[in-house]
């Protein structure tokens, strides 16, 4: 990743930074030599990531334990960080529900939303403001493979993921006159706490499961340079296809997969 630092030092803001694919990401970033804000409810998972990545690396790491679900709480992220120097925003923090969407609990759901779409929404909004007076800067924003298409016994969470990808492909063309790069990933199936805890054996869905490494770096590596980035031949086979035969056609294959796959 040449020149990463100049582009988009020296401080980067990673939110769901603590675990999982944020983690995996933090460990690059970091290992490019920016300093980190990090950010994710748990403070001593975030206090093992600082300890862990100054040491490593010795750049400077700062945590902010907050509930991004609350639209508040980003704004305070936004405050909070004012005095820093920040040129990338990775607005990466998520969760999913799944099950049979009315049986799901409500506020579960409503939740999800806010945290999946409202908290990088807000956060690219102000950040955008930031880097467009900073003169550029660069976002990374986490969708997922369900992004593609509506999943069945995952409706809400696909629905906030393409939520995401539209907004960032959006973006990608609108910011990029303000030297304002936004990149899309959109992993599939990552091995992380999120994936270990979904009621849903993968084992019986045609898929391959990536490291979050694996993950990490194909979204950073793209940044600046696509629009929109699919880790995994297989996962880009099932992303590309769905443009090109009737969209309720991959709609119905997920629904099959997941329905079966359900423990
Ligand atoms: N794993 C996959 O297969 C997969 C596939 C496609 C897309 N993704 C996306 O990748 C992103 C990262 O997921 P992951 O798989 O790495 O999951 P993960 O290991 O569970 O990590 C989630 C991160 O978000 C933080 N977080 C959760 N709720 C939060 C809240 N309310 N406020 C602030 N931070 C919160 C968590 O820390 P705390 O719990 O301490 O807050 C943690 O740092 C998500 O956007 C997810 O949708 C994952």
């Amino acid at each position: 990743m040449k020149n990463f630092k100049k582009k988009y030092g020296p401080w980067a803001l990673i939110t769901g930074a603590s675990t999982g694919i944020g983690k995996a990401i933090s460990e690059q970033v970091a290992q490019q030599g920016l300093n980190i804000v990090a950010v994710a409810r748990n403070q001593d998972n975030l206090d093992a990531l600082q300890k862990e990545l100054q040491t490593k690396y010795a750049i400077e790491v700062k945590t902010i334990s907050a509930d991004l679900s609350d639209p508040k709480a980003n704004h305070v992220i936004n405050e909070k960080t004012k005095e820093l120097d920040i040129g990338l925003l990775i607005p990466n923090a998520g969760i999913e529900n799944n099950g049979p969407f009315i049986e799901n609990d409500l506020d579960a759901e409503y939740k999800m939303l806010s945290l999946n779409t409202t908290s990088p929404m807000i956060l690219s909004h102000v950040f955008s403001q930031r880097f467009k007076q900073r003169g550029g800067g660069g976002i990374l924003l986490t969708s997922s493979l369900f992004a593609y298409q509506g999943v069945p016994f995952v409706s809400n969470y696909s629905a906030c993921k393409a939520y995401i990808l539209s907004l960032g492909e959006a973006l990608n063309v609108e910011l990029k006159p303000l030297g304002i790069d936004v990149t899309v990933l959109s992993p599939g199936l990552t091995d992380t706490g999120m994936t270990q805890n979904m009621a849903v054996n993968f084992k019986k869905i045609p898929i391959t499961k990536h490291v979050p490494q694996v993950v990490a770096k194909v979204g950073l590596k793209a940044l600046g340079k696509k629009a929109t980035v699919v880790p995994g031949l297989i996962n880009k086979f099932y992303a590309w296809e769905n443009r090109l035969i009737p969209r309720s056609w991959p709609v119905k294959l997920f629904g099959f997969l997941i329905s079966r796959a359900r423990t």
